[in-house]
């Protein structure tokens, strides 16, 4: 007689029709766990979420506290994942309220109706916003948390709620301070989508498909070595996989622990976009700026400590790599053919 594997549990990943829940889920499901997705749809995709990964969506918010006491009834959730939330840093200093509001309350909520259905597992995105300009590169995470930006301040309250949450009720969780993620599914199931999108790859993708005139690089005269900003990509497949060691070792038993989740490798803004250049074979038009400010001039984590206690490794480390899956990625989705 065929012995089935036992199966593995269900897990509730909040803001699963976005860009990284979503390669989360994929993660997720390739590692044989059931998973739910609760996402409202402001920013999230239902094709993605319901057609590519075939996946339960909930729609719906996480501060609607009669649903989530609903859907955890109704499911054996054994973990959130929780990914839902406003993350457009310059919104978040002309609106705070929305930022507080979502980020904070929202979880607050979703927290108060996990424990009430005695889940107690948890896994959260926080980010190296919640550094502000650092002191050392690379970042480690005894770094001082010196938000610059109400975003950054929202993720650290969080931050600070779970730490609490976990001395009187017992919660135990990851955070992960998320470096710039980057790239898309290898497989092209799912990838980056936002609108309005701010982030540097994307585009500069969007550039080289003609769906923008340029690229603007902001500040040339930064100590650099070639005086532009350098970050820390990592490829979003490369953090799925870090939530799933995350989750396998909270169902473990695990202890609550803070992890950043970066390559540990920088890559400045002229690099970005000649590695660019090199892979499209496309026009670039890049236009030279001012610094803007509060942008630090090199952020890079140091991935050390996820690597030791989760055995992390990323796979998809070189920027080539992640630069190909998301050039994949974007003609697909936006219907421009490969010349
Ligand atoms: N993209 C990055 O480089 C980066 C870096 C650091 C941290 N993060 C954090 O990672 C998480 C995911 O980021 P992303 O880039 O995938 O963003 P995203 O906007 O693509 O995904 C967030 C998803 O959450 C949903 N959502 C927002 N508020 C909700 C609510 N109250 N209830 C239900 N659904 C809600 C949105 O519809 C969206 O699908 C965020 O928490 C963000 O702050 C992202």
């Amino acid at each position: 007689m065929k012995v089935m594997p036992a199966s593995k549990p269900t897990i509730l990943v909040t803001g699963g029709a976005g860009y990284i829940g979503s390669h989360a889920v994929l993660a997720l499901q390739r590692q044989g766990y059931d998973v739910a997705i609760l996402d409202n749809l402001v920013y999230g995709h239902r094709d993605i979420a319901e057609r590519a990964l075939k996946a339960e969506l909930i729609v719906g918010d996480t501060s609607d506290r009669a649903l989530l006491d609903r859907l955890f009834a109704e499911r054996d959730i054994a973990a959130v994942m929780h990914f839902a939330a406003f993350a457009y840093v310059g919104e978040s200093v002309a609106q705070p309220a929305k930022y507080y509001r979502n980020n904070v309350v929202g979880t607050l909520t979703l927290l108060e109706a996990m424990l009430a259905a005695g889940v107690k597992s948890f896994v959260f995105s926080s980010t190296c916003a919640t550094y502000g300009v650092p002191d050392a590169i690379p970042i480690p995470e005894t770094h001082p948390q010196r938000p610059i930006n109400p975003y950054g301040s929202s993720k650290l309250m969080v931050e600070r709620i779970l730490s609490d949450f976990a001395t009187a009720y017992g919660l135990r969780y990851v955070i992960f301070r998320y470096f710039n993620a980057a790239g898309a599914d290898p497989h092209g199931l799912t990838g980056e989508d936002h609108a309005p999108e701010t982030h540097l790859i994307p585009l500069i993708l969007f550039a080289a498909l003609g769906k923008r005139p340029s690229i603007s690089i902001y500040g040339t005269d930064y100590d650099t070595p070639d005086g532009t900003c350098i970050r820390d990509y990592i490829h979003v497949s490369d953090l799925a996989s870090a939530h799933v060691l995350g989750v396998d070792y909270l169902l473990d038993g695990g202890v609550s622990e803070i992890f950043n989740l970066g390559n540990g490798n920088g890559f400045s803004v002229r690099e970005t976009i000649e590695t660019a250049r090199r892979l499209t074979e496309r026009e670039i038009h890049v236009i030279e700026g001012a610094r803007r400010p509060g942008d630090p001039p090199v952020l890079v984590g140091s991935s050390q400590k996820v690597r030791g206690i989760l055995g992390w490794q990323p796979q998809y480390a070189d920027l080539k790599l992640i630069l190909s899956h998301a050039w994949q990625w974007h003609q697909k989705r936006h219907g421009m053919p490969a010349s």
